[in-house]
């Protein structure tokens, strides 16, 4: 039994230093973890132990499992961040040797993606809304359904102020507000329709893929019978003109407090049109934006019957979409105030505004 534990051991490392990709390793979790796994089979085998020694093999079982377990989970890790870093590059534009030229003005990235993001909105009648990065417990937290102590609060490590305020985790911290200012919309029987880019905050350790500072953009929609299609339509065409080409989207359960049903949605794999390359862990799929319709509690919170009103509400990665559309590796490079990064994104994606009229 020990000797066989391990040989499993041993195994495992071997296969685990071979696998490449996500489904390597969920194959591997099956193969060994699983209900017809190696370790399970070796579990069934502990009755078959002397009484004397089962305390001791069901220990050695025990750590085994756990000892697989755990490196799995460091090595989809692992995988996922290669993943991204492969389909960032596939979409390179981004040129770190480009020199740097001082004698026109430009924008940053994450400036011009959320222009581009707010006009499409703005065309389909969306308010875009402004909104301020200090923000309280009540607009951030609890307006939202996750009271005081739930454990959602745990994936939001926050920088509390000595004011008893807090800078804003997420761009969902102004639903409440904003819900509000456009209730009597609803009244007047028209829909809610706004969007809310801003700059957000979390205690995160900072490398190539996390910043303690970025960008989202909020987006919510409330009428009478507003449905999950809606959402999908909104997403969907949203996603199309932002990558110029139609996209294919479809939604797995995700869980947010705010929104009941939550959904996590995909896009089709951009870079093999959804067949399955390195880049979507071979899914055909790319993890893009969480959405879900709106909970009830939340419209309550807002003085909105949800008896009679449903809604939307997604929150787009804006720096995240921003590296996948100018092929940006480092996320540092956005907050860096860097000129040779970031003043090489105007010309080749936007017309800068004074120029045209210049010409004209
Ligand atoms: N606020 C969430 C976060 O930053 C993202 C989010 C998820 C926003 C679902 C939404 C939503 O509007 O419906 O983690």
């Amino acid at each position: 039994m020990f000797e066989k534990a391990e040989e499993l051991k041993k195994l495992f490392e071997e296969k685990s230093n071979q696998a490449a990709a996500s489904q390597d390793v969920e194959q591997l979790r099956i193969e060994f973890l699983g209900k017809k796994g190696f370790v399970t089979g070796l579990m069934q085998e502990l009755r078959n132990v002397p009484n004397e020694k089962k305390k001791e093999a069901g220990q050695k079982i025990n750590e085994l499992k756990q000892a697989i377990e755990a490196q799995i989970a460091e090595k989809l890790e692992e995988i996922k961040k290669i993943e991204e870093q492969k389909l960032i590059d596939a979409t390179e534009s981004y040129d770190e040797t480009m020199p740097v030229s001082v004698d026109v003005g430009s924008y940053h990235p994450i400036t011009l993606v959320r222009r581009e993001v707010e006009s499409i909105f703005l065309s389909m009648g969306f308010a875009v809304e402004d909104y301020s990065e200090i923000t309280d417990d009540y607009n951030c937290f609890e307006a939202l359904n996750i009271p005081k102590h739930h454990p959602a609060r745990d994936m939001q490590d926050t920088y509390y102020l000595s004011t008893n305020q807090l800078l804003k985790t997420h761009t969902s911290a102004a639903q409440n507000t904003i819900l509000r200012k456009y209730k009597s919309n609803l009244e007047q029987g028209n829909p809610i329709r706004a969007i809310f880019p801003g700059r957000c905050f979390r205690n995160e350790k900072i490398d190539a893929c996390h910043e303690n500072t970025f960008f989202q953009m909020e987006g919510i929609m409330v009428d009478k019978d507003i449905s999950i299609s809606n959402l999908i339509y909104f997403m969907k065409t949203m996603l199309s003109e932002v990558f110029q080409r139609d996209i294919t989207v479809r939604l797995r359960p995700g869980f947010f407090p705010f929104v009941e049903p939550g959904f996590e949605l995909d896009i089709q794999c951009l870079i093999c049109g959804g067949e399955g390359c390195p880049s979507c862990k071979d899914s055909g799929w790319l993890e893009l934006c969480p959405c879900g319709m709106i909970h009830p509690n939340v419209l309550t919170a807002a003085g909105i019957d949800p008896e009679e009103y449903t809604g939307f509400a997604f929150g787009l990665g804006m720096t995240r979409l921003a590296m996948m559309r100018y092929g940006v590796k480092d996320i540092r490079v956005f907050n860096s105030g860097n000129l040779k990064d970031l003043s090489q994104f105007t010309e080749k994606s936007f017309t800068n505004p004074e120029n045209e009229s210049k010409e004209a």
